[in-house]
């Protein structure tokens, strides 16, 4: 398997690959954030900033000025930085590629540039390249190559955007004095100096004119051909879609598209940011990005002295090593018929194959797979020791699947499910008989209320982003149709961020209503409203009414169905 998995690697590299083929077939891949920023680690003369650490010098960070954040160039010496070991935590994670910032906002190029001194090489005590490493090692490693690259914003060039508006000796600098000077030649350099390389990752474009974004693109598919230019170029001009910062999405998105995370929530090392996502998170959130038909970046941050955290390399070598017993899963599969994640995980597909992943082994023995069209020719729980032949049967809409109580595998168990042909699903929320059912307003319709996209920060740079539910008028509701396979009674609870006591109400269309009040609170939260009965199998159209209390703070972002056995 191993042998196999190298392979593909190596036919995935950019000098022997399609145009995006590895994008579109890797579909993982390691972010590294890592700069002069990495040395502080977001403590400034004794203080913490909590925010992304790579715009500490900011304003909106530390604000440090120009000439002293300069000066950090003299203490940089990443004597740790070892290329071959970043490569091997990538290869070791099951990453494909790995995209790293040649240069941020702060204008440092963290690789030998002659279009500005403000580099690694000329600034700093070690003089050497660690892209030249990096890329080399990455060869060797069969991994693909990228720049993050921040072609609009420059904090410390005359010119750059956000930047000093005067050069050093108090003349005026434009926009296009740093374009021609610096970004322009550097964007020639990044895609001359390291051999084929897959990707240029531009950021924050900003208002930046589309001509010049256009020459940039001009130059990476000139000098690059087969390399991919990302979505945040700007204009509509990149190759793919980009999501917003750490978004993974909840339904299916056509076209081509990356998720960029962390595996903790900065991008660049922070000193105190040790919430790493466990391995089972990583699975999740990157077979969530597969099973909605795109693909994960998942960025560490290493230290000041070059130093990966242990912590980042333990959490990606476990969920490696998962994927290295199911590469089948990750690799070069597309997205779930479902079109969003199921009570008990998540499903990738290759042609007439399903991968149920399955997250949360329901302790009854039965999977269940609502509103599945097809004939099943055979279902097996893929495992090391074997793989075990599984019974099934129909009932009604429902597909169940039998299973041995106990979950194979720790983190994942996949379930392989072979199809008399294309998989047609009708992809209603269901709500599982054994397992909660979270379902999101996202998947609601509304009437008389708002429905649309919440984006927030945690701390400076953290982002969190939701469709919620909103707006709520007088007889206004949020509605799902949904299907249901046990009858019975479900204990529903309500998730909400919100003012003051609100009422609630849940009803199901020509059957019954609950409601509840509760103090709620600007954070979300998850609140029982009571229990409702569905008296036989079938499809309900079920409300959320917010009738009371300071109803235009309500803001709902999902309904939670629990069996009541
Ligand atoms: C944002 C930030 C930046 C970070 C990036 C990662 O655009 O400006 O600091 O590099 O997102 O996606």
């Amino acid at each position: 398997m191993d042998q196999l998995w190298g392979d593909r690697v190596i036919k995935l590299r950019a000098e022997n690959a399609e145009r995006g083929q590895l994008f579109d077939e890797g579909n993982y891949a390691m972010f590294i954030h890592w700069g002069l920023y990495s040395l502080l680690g977001n403590q400034v003369d004794g203080k913490t900033y909590y925010g992304i650490g790579e715009w500490i010098m900011n304003p909106r960070m530390a604000g440090i000025p120009i000439p002293q954040y300069k000066q950090l160039a003299g203490q940089f010496n990443p004597v740790n930085f070892d290329a071959t070991e970043i490569a091997t935590i990538a290869k070791d994670a099951g990453m494909k590629y790995i995209v790293i910032t040649a240069k941020h906002h702060d204008g440092f190029a963290m690789y030998d540039s002659t279009a500005c001194d403000f580099n690694i090489v000329d600034a700093t005590p070690w003089k050497k390249d660690p892209m030249k490493e990096l890329a080399v090692a990455c060869r060797e490693a069969g991994l693909g190559f990228g720049f993050y690259y921040s072609h609009n914003q420059d904090w410390t060039f005359p010119g750059g955007g956000n930047g000093p508006q005067t050069d050093e000796n108090g003349n005026p600098a434009t926009f296009d004095d740093y374009f021609q000077k610096k970004c322009l030649p550097q964007v020639k350099e990044i895609t001359t100096q390291y051999g084929p390389i897959e990707l240029v990752w531009f950021d924050t474009p900003g208002k930046m004119p589309k001509h010049y974004v256009e020459q940039l693109v001009d130059i990476v598919h000139k000098n690059q051909p087969r390399a991919l230019v990302s979505g945040r170029a700007g204009h509509g001009l990149g190759d793919y879609q980009t999501l917003g910062d750490m978004e993974v999405p909840r339904h299916n998105i056509d076209g081509m598209w990356e998720s960029v995370d962390t595996t903790n929530d900065s991008w660049a090392y922070a000193w105190y940011d040790e919430y790493w996502k466990s391995p089972q998170e990583i699975l999740k959130r990157l077979i969530a990005c597969v099973g909605r038909g795109g693909t994960y970046m998942l960025n560490i941050g290493p230290r000041g002295d070059g130093s990966v955290p242990e912590r980042a390399i333990k959490t990606l070598k476990l969920s490696g090593d998962w994927i290295k017993r199911y590469p089948q899963v990750v690799y070069n599969t597309d997205a779930s018929p479902w079109q969003h994640a199921l009570p008990w995980g998540d499903v990738t597909r290759k042609d007439n194959t399903l991968f149920l992943c399955v997250f949360d082994w329901p302790a009854a023995g039965k999977l269940y797979l609502p509103n599945l069209n097809n004939k099943i020719q055979s279902a097996q729980l893929l495992h090391a020791d074997g793989d075990g032949v599984l019974q099934w049967n129909t009932a009604g809409n429902w597909t169940v699947i039998s299973l041995p109580p106990r979950a194979p595998e720790k983190l994942v168990s996949v379930i392989r499910v072979e199809l008399d042909g294309e998989p047609r699903v009708d992809p209603i929320w269901a709500i599982d008989p054994n397992l909660d059912t979270e379902i999101l307003a996202e998947f609601s319709s509304v009437d008389g209320a708002k429905q649309d996209e919440k984006r927030w920060m945690e701390k400076f740079g953290e982002w969190k982003q939701i469709i919620h539910v909103h707006g709520f008028e007088s007889g206004g509701r949020a509605s799902w149709e949904i299907d249901v396979h046990q009858p019975g009674d479900y204990n529903v609870s309500l998730t909400y961020a919100g003012t003051g006591r609100l009422v609630w109400k849940v009803s199901i269309q020509a059957g019954e209503t609950i409601q509840n009040q509760q103090n709620s609170s600007h954070n979300y939260q998850t609140f029982p409203i009571g229990w409702i009965n569905f008296p036989k199998p079938g499809r309900y159209k079920v409300s959320v009414q917010c009738i009371d209390g300071e109803t235009e703070s309500a803001s709902l972002k999902a309904i939670e169905f629990q069996p009541i056995h």
